[in-house]
């Protein structure tokens, strides 16, 4: 991160669940902008704070190469990038600044909805789908569990009607997914809701008010919306 900026870059979704409610805080905190023709970059017009449109999965490795200062993603994508990190023996680069209280979901293991639960030695053995395999294994390790996890990037649900797996470890909002595929949710491995995700330490230059600037326009907004 040794790059010299005296604007404030933040990473967002470009489409997904918090494309719009991430644009509508920025837009909250009195930012507004002009998009760039590929519109995967907006230039900040009333505050120097620009947005990269990003997909949520490369929002952290974005503020942990120094790219991006800030983010607002999922608690999910950050536990999991954290555990990716400190495997390939790293440390923690990232850390939540703010929870927001919208986003909010569970990463939830399901199984069948005809199969009875009687806990998490019951998936020994088992083949897992996941789009999380580090904080899936984590939680099997946790509990003593030797299981196969299958890393997909999308779709997890329809893996065991593929027969490419046994059972499932991933995101629900509403249930409405998992119950379209007969599964039911079993255990909670995590709570996630959107957060502004930051580095660690410090930001430099000037970058350093203009993020304390946004986050009070921020706190005020969130705290007009309870
Ligand atoms: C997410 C998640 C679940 C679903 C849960 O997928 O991976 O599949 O939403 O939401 P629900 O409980 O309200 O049904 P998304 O639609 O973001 O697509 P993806 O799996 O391809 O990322
Ligand atoms: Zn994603
Ligand atoms: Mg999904």
């Amino acid at each position: 991160p040794a790059t010299t900026r005296d604007r404030l870059r933040v990473a967002i979704q470009k489409s997904g669940r918090l494309a719009e409610p991430a644009r509508d805080l920025l837009a909250s905190c009195g930012l507004t902008w002009r998009e760039s023709r590929d519109r995967l970059f907006c230039y900040g017009e009333s505050l120097p704070v620009d947005l990269l449109l990003v997909r949520d999965d490369d929002i952290p490795g974005l503020i942990a190469d120094g790219v991006c200062d800030l983010g607002i993603v999922g608690r999910n994508v950050l536990v999991e990038n954290d555990l990716a990190r400190q495997h390939d023996g790293g440390t923690s680069a990232l850390k939540e600044w703010r929870q927001l209280g919208w986003g909010v979901c569970r990463l939830d293991i399901a199984i069948n909805d005809d199969e009875q639960w009687t806990g998490p030695e019951q998936l020994a053995g088992q083949r897992i789908a996941t789009s999380f395999p580090r904080t899936l294994s984590r939680w099997l390790s946790d509990k003593g569990v030797s299981a196969e996890v299958v890393t997909l990037s999308g779709s997890v649900e329809i893996a065991p009607r593929l027969g490419q797996a046994d059972v499932v470890c991933d995101l629900v909002s509403t249930g409405g997914t998992l119950a379209a595929n007969s599964l039911k949710p079993v255990e909670t491995l995590l709570h996630s809701e959107a957060v502004i995700a930051g580095p660690v330490a410090a930001l430099e230059d000037g970058r350093e008010e203009i993020a304390d600037l946004l986050l009070r326009r921020m706190d005020g907004a969130l705290r007009l919306k309870e």
